[in-house]
């Protein structure tokens, strides 16, 4: 099934407005600050693959803080309201305080969130959200010892990340996210002990399907638990009614348990994909501009960056790039062709999810 919300909802009728080949405005840019991460989540960044050997970005090739500020400015001109910091791990950059400041100071950006897996974030949370930063996505995906090590590629600390959560609530960096990727089979019975420790704690736990992302993660669909299961699961243990969108081309489908615990979310794009509302660019760490998470091809903005194009010339270049948008890949999915693993796509820790 494939749901086709209108893009129109809730966007102010003004003929200005960007819209791409599918009639979809652009709200949202996704910025990787680098590829590195302090993890190796198999289903991300292999060990294998990640190891001591492999070659990240180095500083030249990254974009730099002055370059990011350019295009998210340009791009705040052209309709984008929502910027998300992504990685890898966007905390292992040392000046992100100071970017979060000069992102949060742009006009028209009313939602600046973090995507991390919180390992770093209990001594900066203050400082974020003091330079302006709005929320945080925390990536947790079991609360069992053993399966969390397992997940995080044997890297991660369960206290130090709860710490950080913590942290990030104290800071005011709220609403929470804690967003658990669902894998048949590694950590899907541990789902409901993960919901439980966080029902009445004000945060957001969201569900999210397996993805096929890039392409080395060797996603098989059998590994995807459909959200529709765990949802029985779910009801079966707490009631939980379905309520509204917090936003038109929200990815999450959300939930609140009836006994007023609070909220959950699903996101689940194998089974019930959500392009049709999709308003979100990413923009890797080298300066690559994608229009889909599951793109095999983008444009290079850091080339136009360091040719020294002006604003208006940029702002020619997004324009340009989003009125030919017509991705949908979701929709589209073969699962065959996916498990196959022949389809090029850009990987995940390069931008972001
Ligand atoms: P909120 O702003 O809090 O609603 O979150 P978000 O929509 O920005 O989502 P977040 O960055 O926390 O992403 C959650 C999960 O959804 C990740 O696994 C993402 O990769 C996935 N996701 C986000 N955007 C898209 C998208 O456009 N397409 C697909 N297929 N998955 C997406
Ligand atoms: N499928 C679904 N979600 C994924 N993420 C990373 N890889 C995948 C995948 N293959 C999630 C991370 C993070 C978010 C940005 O994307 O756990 O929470
Ligand atoms: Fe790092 Fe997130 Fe990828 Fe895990 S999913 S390896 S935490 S970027
Ligand atoms: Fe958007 Fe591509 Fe995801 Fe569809 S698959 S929701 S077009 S990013």
């Amino acid at each position: 099934m494939s749901s086709n919300p209108n893009p129109d909802d809730g966007v102010a009728k003004d003929a200005a407005i960007l819209r791409d080949a599918l009639r979809r405005p652009l709200h949202d840019l996704r910025i990787s600050l680098l590829d590195q991460c302090n993890f190796r989540c198999p289903y991300c960044m292999p060990e294998d693959e990640f190891h001591e050997d492999y070659e990240f970005l180095g500083k030249q090739q990254r974009l730099s803080h002055d370059e990011i500020l350019k295009i998210a400015r340009v791009a705040a001109g052209i309709g984008v309201s929502k910027l998300r910091l992504t990685g890898g791990e966007p905390l292992l950059d040392k000046r992100i305080a100071t970017l979060v400041h000069g992102l949060a100071s742009i006009p028209g950006i009313d939602d600046l969130a973090l995507t991390t897996n919180a390992m770093l974030l209990a001594p900066v949370a203050k400082e974020l959200a003091d330079a302006g930063l709005h929320r945080v996505t925390v990536s947790l995906d079991s609360l069992d010892p053993d399966v969390f090590r397992r997940m995080s590629g044997g890297r991660g600390d369960l206290e130090r990340v709860l710490a950080g959560i913590d942290a990030a609530q104290e800071a005011g960096l709220a609403p929470i996210k804690i967003n658990v990727v669902v894998q048949r089979g590694v950590n899907d019975h541990t789902v409901l002990d993960l919901l439980e420790y966080f029902r009445g704690s004000q945060h957001v736990v969201r569900l999210i399907e397996f993805m096929d992302v890039g392409n080395r993660n060797g996603w098989r669909l059998h590994q995807v638990v459909p959200s529709a299961q765990l949802l029985e699961q779910v009801q079966r243990r707490w009631p939980v009614r379905r309520i509204d969108q917090n936003y038109p081309g929200e990815v999450a489908r959300r939930y609140e348990y009836v006994d007023g615990q609070g909220e959950l979310g699903f996101i689940s794009s194998v089974t019930e994909p959500f392009c049709g509302a999709c308003s979100r660019a990413r923009l890797s760490a080298d300066g690559m501009l994608y229009t889909c998470l599951f793109a095999n091809q983008g444009t290079d903005l850091r080339e136009s960056l360091r040719n020294n194009a002006d604003d208006e010339e940029l702002k020619d270049i997004l324009s340009q790039i989003w009125l030919q948008r017509a991705d949908r890949y979701s929709e589209l999915r073969r699962p065959e062709l996916a498990e196959a693993h022949v389809l090029r796509k850009v990987e995940m820790y390069r931008i972001g999810g």
